[in-house]
């Protein structure tokens, strides 16, 4: 039975990659919808965005609703540097005929609490969590019915992307992401963080584009024009040859449960001075407070890798004979 679930995202090139994974798999997910945060890109960017990777996969039935347009509290500051000035890797892809989709009325809110207000369903999200924050505070009994919380961002060991010590999505909108901490602390419920810690280990190489390239021209070829741009990023900044796709590994763990391990833990995030954003995971329980979260810092990169080429491309995962000797499944990672 598929689980209905809403994403909740920045759109964004690893962004985009998660929505095309969320709609390979109609067997686990049922995309009710996508809600839009300032992030990565402007909200109407991430919007447009969000269209493009929709009308590409012939999905434009799936609405996707405007959220918040700056962070609760900070100063907005995109990551167009990270995923191009159009959000999109510099694909410049043509904007979405308005004819072809129905702009919704209802704010990302409105579509969130009144989703949940209807019927249970699991939130991922893979932006910065302003929408998420402001549901829980005003529309505390629709928070209530998230079935499961998975977000990408934080950190445990892993080395920062903004900082030496905060992830983007935390360190955009670092109140947010405390409200929602602290929320699912008031519940007694486990958010899942999938953080840098194993999405680092999730990285797309020049192989494994030339590899989906050959085994789907259309699709390899999409994902090759939005991720150009971040591979070049990859490399100027971190000497990486290769990608780091961090949204899509949310909804595969999501939807696969053994893809990842991790440890549950209490975890705060900070919200000022020098390691704002930062997720203060208390591995060794110093503060004696009951866990709010599963830390995620195992990942089984192969199987990962299995799943996603083997949905987008609706082969069985047999087929794909070629992935081990073109996946990294080493110890060194590019925290090492
Ligand atoms: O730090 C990585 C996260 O921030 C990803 O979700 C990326 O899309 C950006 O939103
Ligand atoms: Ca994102």
């Amino acid at each position: 039975m598929a689980r209905k679930i809403i994403i909740d995202c920045d759109p964004g090139i690893d962004d985009s990659l998660a929505i095309m994974l969320a709609l390979s798999m109609p067997d686990q997910i049922e995309l009710l919808g996508i809600t839009i945060a300032a992030g990565n890109s402007p909200v109407e960017m991430g919007y447009q965005n969000a269209l493009k990777v929709l009308d590409f996969m012939g999905r434009l039935d799936v609405p996707v609703f405007m959220g918040a347009d700056r962070p609760l509290r900070r100063e907005f500051i995109n990551a167009l540097d990270t995923h191009g000035s159009d959000g999109l890797g510099e694909s410049f892809l043509p904007e979405t005929d308005p004819a072809k989709y129905v702009r919704q009325e209802r704010s990302a809110l409105e579509f969130m609490a009144e989703t949940l207000r209807r019927e249970p369903a699991s939130l991922i999200a893979l932006g910065p969590m302003t929408n998420i924050a402001m549901l829980a505070q005003k529309h505390p009994d629709a928070f209530d019915n998230i079935e499961e919380l998975v977000s990408m961002g934080g950190s445990f060991r892993s080395h920062g992307n903004c900082s030496p010590v905060a992830e983007y999505n935390y360190w955009c909108d670092p109140d947010a992401a405390s409200i929602v901490y602290e929320e699912m602390d008031r519940r007694k419920r486990l958010i899942s963080m999938v953080g840098l810690d194993v999405t680092r280990r999730i990285v797309l190489t020049p192989d494994l584009l030339a590899y989906f390239k050959r085994l789907d021209h259309r699709i390899g070829g999409f994902i090759e024009k939005i991720t150009g741009f971040y591979l070049d990023f990859h490399w100027e900044w971190e000497h990486l040859i290769g990608c780091v796709i961090n949204d899509p590994l949310a909804v595969a763990c999501f939807a696969d449960k053994d893809l990842c391990r991790g440890f549950t833990s209490y975890v705060q995030i900070e919200t000022g001075g020098i390691s704002i954003g930062q997720s203060v995971v208390d591995s060794m329980h110093f503060y004696r407070h009951s866990p709010n979260a599963l830390v995620m810092t195992e990942v089984d990169t192969l199987a990962f890798f299995r799943l996603f080429f083997s949905s987008l491309l609706g082969v069985d995962k047999s087929e794909l004979d070629l992935l081990p000797q073109l996946i990294r499944t080493d110890s060194r990672t590019i925290d090492d």
